[in-house]
């Protein structure tokens, strides 16, 4: 071999393992809602302090609307290590075999966001992410959204008003339980397809906190909304275990850092994100925005009370009754 070919060889080759040395961690952040989300913007704000705090060591790449995978799927990419970062809905849990988290799903459980903090930020939120980590999950973070409302074609002002529908759930055995308690008919369905369900008639209402709604375009294709805000959506940010405890321990660091501004920006804008969308809702003139009355509201919660007994055991007695004891709900009180 020439001189000449054996110095760009060796230059050449000095370049590409500098870049390797240099090459940013790519985190692969995968979620199922629009940009224009909580979640959409919260993840989108940790990409850009990830980059920040960590110099570029760190690169998140965050893929909105189901664009790398579907609710299931992005569960098992995540165990295989496929996607490093996910922030599922809470009800995503269940079907993993952490039933705790469909303690989420009990409708009225929190009667305010203040409610659902003692929780969500306290040492039983903190006992609840501890259980994923026999699945390979790290859980980093709570993040939130909002109180689900029940939409369809026809009005809703009583639990009668859902008898025999077909309404779209996410796939948690509390959620199916409280869809019967009103006489619906529950389907379990992946988000992505939800507004092509209500669309063509395969579904004839959902419920869904008013961000999803609208961002998703659903109430184009729902006559009516009821502000029943019967039960709460909110995520759990994880990631793989192995790659995370694997990291650079300055990286992790930092990330955790970003993770921590993330979760308080979140929480912050959850609210603000879902009072806009309400507002898009009732300006777009396509869903008729129905705020039920005092007794209207005790109706919905009498009707699905019975749920908070048929499924205790599914979540656990004493992790009910200890948040009950956080947040002074009581089923048998109303
Ligand atoms: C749903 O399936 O309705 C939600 O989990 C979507 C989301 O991530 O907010």
């Amino acid at each position: 071999m020439k001189m000449h070919t054996m110095v760009v060889g060796l230059v050449a080759a000095t370049f590409s393992m500098i870049a390797m040395a240099q090459a940013p961690i790519v985190i692969k952040f995968s979620h199922v809602v629009a940009a224009d989300t909580p979640k959409g913007k919260a993840s989108e704000f940790f990409a850009k302090r990830a980059a920040e705090l960590t110099k570029g060591k760190a690169k998140v790449e965050v893929y909105a609307n189901s664009a790398l995978y579907k609710d299931k799927e992005e569960m098992e990419a995540l165990q295989l290590g496929a996607v490093q970062m996910l922030a599922p809905s809470l009800a995503k849990f269940g079907p993993l075999g952490v039933k705790e988290f469909e303690a989420f799903d009990f409708p009225y459980i929190f009667d305010d966001t203040a409610d659902l903090h003692k929780i969500t930020q306290g040492p039983i939120g903190a006992g609840m992410l501890a259980k994923l980590e026999p699945k390979g999950i790290k859980g980093l973070a709570f993040w939130d959204n909002g109180f689900k409302s029940f939409s369809a074609n026809t009005p809703i002002k009583a639990p009668a008003d859902l008898k025999g529908k077909k309404l779209r759930i996410q796939s948690s055995k509390v959620l199916e339980e409280q869809i019967r308690s009103v006489g619906g008919l529950p389907q379990v369905m992946a988000f992505s397809e939800v507004y092509q369900a209500l669309q063509t008639g395969v579904v004839d209402g959902t419920e869904n906190p008013i961000s999803n709604l609208y961002t998703q375009k659903m109430h184009e294709v729902q006559k009516h909304l009821t502000l029943t805000n019967h039960g709460y959506l909110g995520y759990a940010v994880i990631t793989n275990k192995k790659f995370w405890e694997g990291l650079p321990a300055d990286v992790r660091g930092q990330l955790e850092a970003a993770m921590k501004e993330a979760t308080a920006y979140a929480n912050k804008i959850a609210q603000e994100e879902n009072d806009m969308s309400l507002e898009g809702v009732k300006k777009s003139g396509k869903t008729t925005v129905y705020v039920p009355t005092k007794e209207e509201r005790m109706a919905f919660k009498k009707a699905m009370a019975p749920v908070h007994v048929k499924m205790a055991d599914r979540v656990g007695k004493d992790l009910l009754q200890s948040i009950y004891k956080e947040t002074g709900f009581d089923p048998n009180k109303l």
